[in-house]
């Protein structure tokens, strides 16, 4: 009799197991905005903002990551850019949150967020193509990173740009008269 509710005690705890393997499963998955406005455009501002030339009336003014904890933080930056388009690509990622309108959605030749979601619906392929160049240039930069060489982070950053404006004009604005400020 004993056994037979210890038995029964470790079924229910291993159903209880089980159940919460279940809820680990399925993550909460937020949008494509919130992933731009909170990972990937602060990441790369982060990093623009990290090396370049300043010209003011004062003189010109050079910009790079000096010492080692100035490197490790613009490296941070670089490993949100190389991870943040896994998480792009990822099945079942809506663009916006439910009726959320994209940034910029008063400018002549912005898309509605459901037509930007049917685009990548259409053809993930060509959406995952523009991640990947995200991540590239990410991994150009973390390489630059890691080798302390300014001159390839600045040209790293610049790719960066590319990447993002890529994208954006295929998605995001094809129409617009001239792409907005972001
Ligand atoms: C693979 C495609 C893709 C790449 C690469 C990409 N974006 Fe985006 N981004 C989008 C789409 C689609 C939208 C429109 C939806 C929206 O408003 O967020 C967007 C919107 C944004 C927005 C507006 C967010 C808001 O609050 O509505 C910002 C800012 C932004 N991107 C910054 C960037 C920067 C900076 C980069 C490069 C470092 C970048 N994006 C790279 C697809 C991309």
């Amino acid at each position: 009799m004993k056994h037979t509710l210890i038995i029964a005690g470790l079924l229910a705890t291993l159903a209880g197991c089980a159940r919460n393997a279940e809820a680990v499963a399925t993550p909460a998955v937020l949008s494509i905005q919130e992933l731009m406005a909170s990972v990937v455009d602060p990441a790369a501002d982060s990093l623009w903002d990290s090396v370049g030339t300043t010209i003011s009336t004062g003189g010109t003014q050079d910009r790079a990551p000096r010492t080692d904890k100035e490197w490790r933080q613009v490296r941070h930056y670089a490993v949100a850019l190389v991870e943040a388009p896994n998480l792009l690509v990822m099945k079942g990622r809506p663009m916006a949150v439910p009726g959320g309108k994209l940034d910029d959605a008063d400018v002549p030749g912005i898309e509605s967020a459901a037509h930007v979601q049917a685009a990548i619906a259409k053809d993930p392929a060509a959406f995952a193509l523009k991640a990947k160049a995200l991540q590239d240039a990410g991994l150009s930069a973390l390489k630059a990173i890691d080798a302390r060489n300014p001159a390839g982070l600045l040209a790293a950053g610049g790719q960066i740009d590319t990447a993002c404006e890529s994208c954006h004009l295929k998605y995001w604005y094809p129409n617009a008269p001239r792409p907005p400020e972001s």
